[in-house]
C-alpha cells in the first residue's frame, strides 16, 4: 500500500489489515470474501466496529480481560504521566510503580509475598515451572522435576506451555512436547461418567485422589509440582467439585509438591474474591495472574510466591548459581504496574467485587431460566461473572453438541450485536460450552440484555 493515510480512512485500514494482519486464533481464508473484524472503540461495555455497529461485549475484550470495562480515563492519564516520568528499566532494578502494586497486590493475599513481574500469562507459569525445576535442581539432585497438569485446564500458548495444557486439540500439530508434564485427570462433575471408576457420591475427593494415584504411579520423589487453574477457564468453565481443593490440598503437603494456581482469568476479581483460589481456602505456594491485573490497559503478569519459595533461591549467596536466573525484558515496563494499581483501585472504590457476586448470581439464575426452555443447555456453571453453558444433543447420553452448531449460537449473538464466546478447537469433540464474562462493571440491564440475546439466538438455531 502506497501513499500516507489516517485511522480515519477505514476501509483503508481494513485493506491494510487484510494485507498485513496475521489474526490469532484464524484461518484467514474467509478473510478474502469478508472483512477481517476490526474494533475501533470502547466504552463501558460496550465496543464499536469499522462500521461504526455497537457491540454489547460479554468476554471482556474476547479473552476475559477488560474486567473494569473500556475507556477509563483515570487509567489512561495514570500510565500517561508515569511513561513521561519513566517509561521502563530492566527488572534486576525496582520502580515506583512497581514496589507500590506489589504491596498492593500483597496485601489481597494473605501468605503470599513476593511479586516477579513479566508480560503474559503463558511466560508466568513459565517461571513458575522454571522455579520449580531450579528447586529439584539445588535441592533434590533434578530428580523432583515433574510438574503435573490436568486434563482440560490451558497454560499457555509456549512450547513449555503447551506441554502442561490439557487440551489436546489446542496442542495438535505443536508436539513434539517437553519432557517432565504429566497429566491427570479433570474433575468435571458433569462428565464424570465418562471417567472410569468415578462414584456417585464424593466426586471431589475422588477427582482429587486420582491425582494422588499419578503421583504413586510416577514416583513421589520424581514431582515437585502441581499446576492448576482454580477454576477451569477454556476448558469448559469448571467449577471445582465439594471437597476437591481440601484434598488438593493434603495431597501436595504430604508429597512436598509445590502448589502453582494459574489465575490468569480468574485473578483480579473475575469470580467476585481477588482470587478464584480465594473461595476454597487454598493456600499456594506460587500464583500466576495476567488477563484482569491491568484490565488489558497494558501487558502485564506477575507471578507472586511464598516467602518460604523466595528463600530457597537466596539462602546461599555464596553460590553464584543460587538464584532465579531470569529475566523478562517488558516485565520491567513501568505502564504495567501503574494501570494494575489504578485497576485495583477502581474495583474497590466502585465496589466491584460485590457487584461481581450480584451479578454473577442473577447471570446464573437467567442462565438456569434459560435452561428450563432448551433442553440443549445440559449445565450451566460458573463463579462470579464467568459463567458457562454446556450444550448437549441429549440430556440423557450428554452427548456434545457439534463446534459448529455452538459456533451459530455465538454467531447469531454477535449479529444481533452481543459478543458472547465458546471453547473453540480445544478439547477434541467438546467444544460445546457457551462462555460469559462480562466487565465486573456489569448492570442487571446488560446481563438482561445478553440473556436476551442468546435466547434469541438459541430460538433460531435450535427451534
Ligand atoms: C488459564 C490461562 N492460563 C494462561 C493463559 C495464557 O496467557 P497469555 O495468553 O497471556 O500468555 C491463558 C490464556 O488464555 C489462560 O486462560
Amino acid at each position: 500500500m502506497d501513499g500516507t493515510f489516517n485511522e480515519n480512512d477505514i476501509s483503508r485500514i481494513v485493506e491494510a489489515d487484510r494485507a498485513h494482519i496475521w489474526h490469532h486464533l484464524s484461518q484467514h481464508k474467509p478473510y478474502e470474501t469478508t472483512d477481517p473484524r476490526i474494533i475501533v472503540e470502547g466504552k463501558g461495555m460496550r465496543v464499536w466496529d469499522q462500521k461504526g455497529k455497537e457491540h454489547l461485549d460479554a468476554v471482556s475484550g474476547g479473552v476475559w480481560t477488560v474486567n473494569v470495562g473500556y475507556g477509563r480515563e483515570s487509567i489512561a492519564n495514570a500510565v500517561r504521566d508515569q511513561l513521561i516520568k519513566l517509561n521502563y528499566f530492566a527488572g534486576s532494578a525496582g520502580s515506583i510503580p512497581g514496589s507500590i502494586f506489589a504491596e498492593k497486590l500483597i496485601e489481597k493475599m494473605p501468605g503470599m509475598s513476593r511479586v516477579y513481574y513479566c508480560n503474559s500469562g503463558s511466560e508466568a507459569n513459565e517461571k513458575g515451572f522454571k522455579m520449580v525445576r531450579q528447586i529439584a535442581h539445588k535441592r533434590y539432585g533434578g530428580k523432583k522435576h515433574k510438574i503435573l497438569y490436568r486434563d482440560r485446564d490451558y497454560h499457555g500458548t509456549t512450547i513449555a506451555c503447551l506441554s502442561a495444557g490439557g487440551q489436546d486439540e489446542r496442542n495438535a500439530q505443536y508436539g513434539p512436547f517437553t519432557d517432565g508434564f504429566v497429566r491427570v485427570p479433570h474433575c468435571l462433575e458433569y462428565r464424570k461418567f465418562e471417567q472410569e471408576g468415578a462414584p456417585d457420591e464424593n466426586y471431589g475427593v475422588w477427582a482429587a485422589d486420582q491425582i494422588e494415584k499419578v503421583i504413586l504411579a510416577e514416583g513421589p520423589d520424581t514431582v515437585g509440582g502441581l499446576c492448576l487453574e482454580p477454576v477451569t477457564a477454556g476448558g469448559g468453565v469448571i467449577t471445582p467439585p465439594d471437597g476437591y481443593w481440601e484434598r488438593v490440598q493434603e495431597i501436595c503437603r504430604k508429597y512436598d509438591i509445590l502448589l502453582h494456581i494459574d489465575e490468569v482469568v480468574c485473578g483480579v476479581g473475575r469470580t467476585g474474591e481477588w482470587f478464584g483460589y480465594q473461595h476454597y481456602g487454598i493456600k499456594p505456594d506460587m500464583v500466576t495472574m495476567a488477563k484482569g491485573v491491568a484490565s488489558g490497559y497494558a501487558a502485564i503478569a506477575c507471578l507472586v510466591t511464598t516467602e518460604e519459595v523466595f528463600n530457597m533461591f537466596k539462602d546461599d549467596a555464596a553460590d553464584p548459581m543460587n538464584y532465579f536466573r531470569d529475566i523478562s525484558t517488558f516485565g520491567g515496563c513501568t505502564a504495567g504496574p501503574t494501570a494494575g494499581i489504578e485497576n485495583m483501585a477502581i474495583i474497590e472504590r466502585e465496589n466491584l467485587l460485590q457487584n461481581t457476586t450480584n451479578m454473577g448470581n442473577y447471570m446464573l439464575e437467567q442462565l438456569e431460566e434459560l435452561s428450563d426452555k432448551y433442553s440443549v443447555i445440559g449445565q450451566v456453571r460458573g463463579k462470579g461473572l464467568f459463567l458457562g453453558a454446556e450444550l448437549v444433543e441429549d440430556r440423557n447420553t450428554r452427548a456434545p453438541v457439534a463446534e459448529k452448531i455452538v459456533q451459530a449460537v455465538v454467531a447469531d449473538c454477535m449479529a444481533q450485536g452481543v459478543i458472547i464466546g465458546a471453547t473453540n478447537r480445544s478439547l477434541p469433540g467438546k467444544n460445546n460450552t457457551l462462555c460469559f464474562s462480562p466487565a465486573l462493571i456489569a448492570k442487571k440491564d446488560d446481563i438482561d440484555e445478553i440473556i436476551t440475546a442468546v435466547d434469541n439466538a438459541m430460538g433460531r438455531v435450535f427451534g
